[in-house]
This record gives C-alpha cells, structure tokens and sequence, in this order.
C-alpha cells in the first residue's frame, strides 16, 4: 500500500500529513509506504518549514529529515492513494490525470476521512504558531480516522 499527500508547496501541510500518517499507520500496516509531494516545484529539495517541523516535534514527531518535490504524472504509477489538502490541490492534480483509474486515486484527505464540517486543510504559511497548532490537530485528526478506514480496507 503507498500513499501520497499533497499541498501546494510540500513544506508546511503535507510533511506534516506524511509524518503523522505514517506514526499511526506503521503500527497497523508495517509495509506501508506514505511520501509527499507539492504541486509547485518552488520549494523543490528544501526541508519542511520550521514551523511545521516545530510543532511535530512538541507532538513527538520528528518530520526534520524530510525533503520537498514536486509532484509528478509518474506519482499515479506509484501510488495507490492521493490525499490533496485542499480543492486547489486537487484540481491540480486532477488537471494532470491521463485516465479515469488516475483520477479515482485522488481524494480530498479530509472527505475521505470523513471530517464534519470543513473539507479543506487551510494554508498555514502566511500564518503564525496558532495556525500550525490548528493545522496539526486537523491533520492529527483525519490521519486517525484514515489510519481505521484504511486499514478495514487491506
Ligand atoms: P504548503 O504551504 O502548501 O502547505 O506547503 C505553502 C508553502 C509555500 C507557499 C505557499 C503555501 N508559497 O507560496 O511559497
């Protein structure tokens, strides 16, 4: 099972989401493979924002070791799953699909996790430490609910 998550500029939001995902999701499915990726190549070899590898670290995860790429046609070869954070993202992705098995990869993370309410992981990076906070217990939350679903599904 590989999985992909997805932001714009893979530095705040998807690190974070590959991070956390993959604390609960090793525990559960030992051959998982969880990676991530931006749709802008901007940040391209970076390591996720301070900020995000801050607040992991305050919550145990050290997502420090990462590196930033953009993401490509060939991530639909090698992924079986495509979490975007947000409807952005998704378009993105979508705009880059070559068949209708590409486009059934790719899911908005927090619909598939079934999160009430808000569809959408904000952009943190214009924010502040309250913004990360807030986006790390979102993703917390999701990647919970999405470790269970697809575990039921292997
Ligand atoms: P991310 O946040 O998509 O969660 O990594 C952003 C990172 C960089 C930029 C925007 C959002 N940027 O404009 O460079």
């Amino acid at each position: 099972m590989k999985i992909l998550m997805v932001c714009l500029g893979n530095i705040c939001r998807s690190p974070l989401a590959e991070g956390i995902l993959r604390s609960k999701l090793v525990k559960l499915i030992p051959n998982i493979l969880i990676d991530s990726a931006g749709t802008i190549g901007m940040h391209a070899g970076q390591a996720p924002d301070h900020r995000s590898i801050s607040v992991a670290l305050n919550h145990g995860i050290d997502i420090s070791k990462q590196h930033a790429r953009k993401f490509s046609i060939e991530d639909f070869e090698h992924f079986d799953v495509i979490f975007a954070m947000d409807n952005s993202n998704k378009k993105d992705i979508l705009s880059l699909a070559r068949s209708k098995s590409d486009q059934q990869k790719v899911h908005l993370f927090l619909e598939y996790a079934g999160i009430e309410g808000t569809k959408e992981v904000p952009d943190p990076y214009y924010g502040g430490q309250k913004e990360f906070e807030e986006v790390y217990l979102l993703i917390d939350k999701a990647s919970e609910l999405t470790a269970l679903k697809i575990t039921l599904s292997v």
